[in-house]
């Protein structure tokens, strides 16, 4: 079974994604962080995010197993990934390792913005994510701040609606949702109540029953 999960920033798709694999013991592949380590990695190159061909071969040279968690979760990271994405070059050289991770045996969720609608168009199930822009804009201010960042929550909120407009804007595999998809609006879920419709949706499209 494969299952995409597509959505806006700080919808909560990560960790609804996450909570997807572990119910129904699948394997999970957040590919937001592949972008995210690939624009690291160009950053600390001395390349420039504008530069495709230089972004392209970061994102080839790039090793999953060796992506600092912490180093890629900081707005930089996500501002510059976003700008990387947007390269065609790029979203080809991470085409095949997104592809060879959907094709595992056991089956896979994977989280982005075009999974559903390029990377695994033929997925089991495809769960698009978004929420009210105010909200999501609060969510990753408190991350970030928790995280001992120094940011306002006017600054996250700009930084968000670039970054939607840059996603959803771009020629190459925009965010959108898939004619297919099932829209799961967080904003006024808790967390766990995010998850709980999110496995709902799961199990009435496939029968699936959670393991966990
Ligand atoms: O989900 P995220 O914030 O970690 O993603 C960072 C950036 O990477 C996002 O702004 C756009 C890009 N991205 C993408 O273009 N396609 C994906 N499948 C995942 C992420």
């Amino acid at each position: 079974m494969i299952i995409a999960v597509d959505g806006t920033l700080a919808s909560g798709k990560g960790t609804i994604a996450r909570a997807l694999a572990e119910a129904f013991g699948l394997a999970h592949l957040d590919t937001g962080a592949l972008y995210r380590a690939a624009a690291v990695a160009l950053i600390d190159a001395g390349g420039d995010p504008a530069d495709a061909n230089a972004a392209a071969s970061a994102a080839r040279s790039l090793d999953p197993a060796s992506i600092d968690e912490t180093r890629i979760r900081t707005a930089e990271a996500g501002a510059a990934a976003s700008v990387i994405a947007a390269h065609g070059a790029v979203r080809q050289a991470l085409f095949d390792l997104q592809r060879s991770f959907a094709a595992r045996p056991g089956g896979a969720v994977l989280d982005g913005r075009d999974i559903g609608t390029v990377i695994c168009p033929d997925a089991d199930v495809k769960i698009f994510v978004d929420a009210d822009p105010a909200l999501r804009a609060e969510r990753r201010w408190r991350e970030l701040v928790a995280g001992g960042a120094d940011v306002t929550l006017d600054a996250i909120a700009a930084q968000l609606a670039e970054r939607d407009t840059r996603d959803a804007a771009r020629e190459d595999a925009p965010m959108r949702a898939a004619q297919d998809s099932i829209l799961l609006d967080t904003s006024r879920l808790s967390i766990d109540a995010a998850v709980s419709a999110a496995i709902a949706i799961v199990h009435d499209k496939t029968k699936a029953v959670p393991v966990r």
